[in-house]
C-alpha cells in the first residue's frame, strides 16, 4: 500500500494548552508535522481547507457499553453501530466497559469476548476498561498482567447491581490496582439504601418512571462517593476515578480530596449537565431512565461549575442505548423492570461545544482538555492520542462554529430509535472527523469501514503524568 499524506491549512488548532494558526501535516496515519506554514509534503498530498474551522484532537468517550448484556435486555449498539455513531459526533477512541461475565469467571474472559465482539465492527480505536465482579487470589493475582501484558490499566467495580463489591472487596482491588499501576474507576451508589428504598416504593405501588429517581436520591451516590475516597486513602492514596457523577454533594466530596492533594478524578455526562430530573414525570419518562437518575435542576449549575474550575476532569456518555418502543416502555408504568441507560455517543461533542463554548462557559482549550487531553492522560494514551504532536496518531476533529443544528434522531448514526436531545439546538457542529489518518465522517455523513478500528494496548496508570 502506497503512503497518504494530508495537509490541513487554514483553521485554528487548538489542544489543551493553546490556540495557533497552524497547518498540520499527516503522513501514513501519523501527524508529520504542524508549524505556521508547511512546504516539505509528498506531491499527492490531499489538502483539507480548514477555513473558519476549528481543528481539534479527536474525541476520547471513556465510557461507553456497546452490546451490553444487562440481563433483562441487551442493547442495541454493538461495536459497528455504536463506533459509526461516535465518528460521526467527533469521536475518535472510545473505552468499552466491559459487561458482567458468568459467576465466578476470571478477569480475562470478558476481554476476550468484548475483544470478539469489536474486532471486526469498530471504525475508530477501542480499548475496554477490566470489571471487577468478585475478588479472589485469582483475580487479585491476574491483575498484574491484565496491565502489563494486556494494557488494560483502568478496572471498574460496582458497590451496587448485582455484582456489588462489599468494602473489604473495595479496599482489597484498590490496594491491588494502586500496586500494579492500574486506575480504580468505580460506580458508586448504596446498594442497601436503595434496596430498602424500592422495596418499599414497589410495595407501596409507586412503580412509574419518577420513582426509579425517588428510589436512589443524590445522598445514596454521594455517601458512596466519600466511603470510596476514604477507602482509597486507606489503600495507600490509591488512584480513583469517579464515574457518571450526577450531583453537587458528591462533587464537594471529590473537591475536597482534590484539596488535600489527594489521586481522585471526576467525570460527568451530558446529561447531568443538560437534562433534569422533570422529564421523569413526561409520559415518555423511561427514555431517561438510568442509574444515577438525572437529578433537580439546581444540580446541573453545580457541576457546571465542577467542570470550570478543574473538580471535574472529564466528560464521557455511558452510552448504553436501548430502543425505547421495545425495550425500556415498559419502565413509564414500572421502573423496576425497564433497562437502565441511554444514547449519547454522537451528540456528546456537539452539546459540549455548543453549551460549554459557544455559551461562553469554557474556553476550546477547555473543551478539548475535558473530551481528549486528560482522558488520554488519566486512561494511558497519551501522547498517542488526546493532542496534535508530530508522532501522535492522526485522530482529529474539525469543528464549524457557526453551524447552527437542531438535533433530531432522524439524523443520528445509532441504532436506538430516541436520543434524549430531540430538538436541542446546538451552536456549532463537527463537520470532519479523521481517524489515523482516514476521513470517517463529513457533513453528517458516515464514511469509515467496519473493522478498520485498532485495538490500543494503554500504558501503566502513574499519577506523576497526569
Ligand atoms: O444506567 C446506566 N448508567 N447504565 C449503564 C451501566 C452503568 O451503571 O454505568
Ligand atoms: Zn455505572
Ligand atoms: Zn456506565
Amino acid at each position: 500500500m502506497g503512503s497518504k499524506s494530508t495537509l490541513i491549512i487554514n483553521g485554528t488548532l487548538v489542544d489543551a494548552q493553546k490556540q495557533s494558526q497552524q497547518q498540520l501535516l499527516i503522513i501514513d496515519g501519523k501527524i508529520a508535522a504542524v508549524d505556521k506554514v508547511i512546504t516539505d509534503y509528498p506531491v499527492d498530498t490531499e489538502v483539507i481547507d480548514a477555513s473558519g474551522l476549528y481543528v481539534m484532537p479527536g474525541g476520547i468517550d471513556v465510557h461507553t457499553h456497546f452490546n451490553i448484556d444487562v440481563g433483562i435486555a441487551r442493547s442495541v449498539d454493538d461495536f459497528y453501530t455504536g463506533t459509526r455513531s461516535a465518528a460521526c459526533g467527533g469521536t475518535t477512541m472510545i473505552i468499552d466497559h466491559m459487561g458482567f461475565g458468568p459467576k465466578g469467571c476470571d478477569l480475562f474472559h470478558q476481554l476476550k469476548v468484548y475483544k470478539g465482539f469489536a474486532k471486526d465492527k469498530a471504525v475508530i480505536d477501542y480499548s475496554f476498561h477490566g470489571v471487577i465482579q468478585h475478588i479472589n487470589d485469582e483475580v487479585i493475582e491476574d491483575m498484574h498482567a491484565m496491565v502489563h501484558r494486556e494494557g488494560i490499566s483502568s478496572f471498574k467495580l460496582y458497590l451496587t447491581y448485582n455484582y456489588k463489591l462489599d468494602d473489604t472487596g473495595a479496599l482489597q482491588a484498590l490496594n491491588r490496582l494502586n500496586q500494579v499501576q492500574a486506575l480504580t474507576a468505580v460506580h458508586p451508589e448504596n446498594d442497601a439504601a436503595i434496596a430498602l428504598k424500592r422495596s418499599q416504593l414497589i410495595k407501596a405501588g409507586k412503580t412509574s418512571a419518577k420513582y426509579h429517581a425517588i428510589s436512589r436520591p443524590l445522598e445514596c451516590e454521594a455517601e458512596a462517593i466519600a466511603r470510596m475516597i476514604n477507602l482509597a486513602k486507606l489503600a495507600d492514596d490509591a488512584p480513583l476515578y469517579i464515574v457518571h457523577l450526577s450531583n453537587g454533594l458528591g462533587l464537594d466530596y471529590i473537591r475536597l480530596a482534590k484539596q488535600n492533594q489527594q489521586a481522585v478524578w471526576s467525570e460527568t455526562c451530558p446529561q447531568y449537565l443538560l437534562l433534569d430530573d422533570k422529564l421523569y414525570e413526561n409520559e415518555d419518562g423511561a427514555k431517561y431512565l438510568m442509574s444515577p437518575p438525572l437529578r433537580p435542576k439546581a444540580e446541573l449549575e453545580k457541576l457546571w461549575q465542577g467542570v470550570e474550575d478543574g473538580s471535574i476532569d472529564t466528560v464521557a456518555t455511558d452510552h448504553c442505548a436501548f430502543s425505547y418502543k421495545e425495550q425500556k416502555v415498559s419502565g413509564n408504568d414500572d421502573f423496576s423492570v425497564c433497562p437502565n441507560g441511554m444514547p449519547g455517543v454522537e451528540t456528546r461533542m456537539p452539546l459540549l461545544f455548543s453549551e460549554g463554548v459557544m455559551s461562553g462557559r469554557i474556553t476550546p482549550e477547555k473543551f478539548v482538555e475535558i473530551t481528549s487531553f486528560k482522558p488520554a492522560k488519566l486512561f494511558g494514551l497519551y501522547p498517542q492520542k488526546g493532542c496534535l504532536l508530530p508522532g501522535s496518531d492522526a485522530d482529529i476533529v474539525l469543528f464549524n462554529p457557526e453551524l447552527k443544528v437542531h438535533i433530531s434522531h432522524e439524523n443520528l448514526h445509532d441504532n436506538s430509535d430516541y436520543t434524549p436531545y430531540e430538538s436541542h439546538q446546538v451552536n456549532g457542529w463537527p463537520v470532519m472527523t479523521i481517524s489515523r489518518g482516514e476521513v470517517v465522517a463529513c457533513n453528517g455523513e458516515f464514511l469509515g469501514k467496519a473493522g478498520a478500528g485498532q485495538f490500543v494496548h494503554r500504558l501503566p496508570f502513574d499519577k506523576n503524568k497526569i
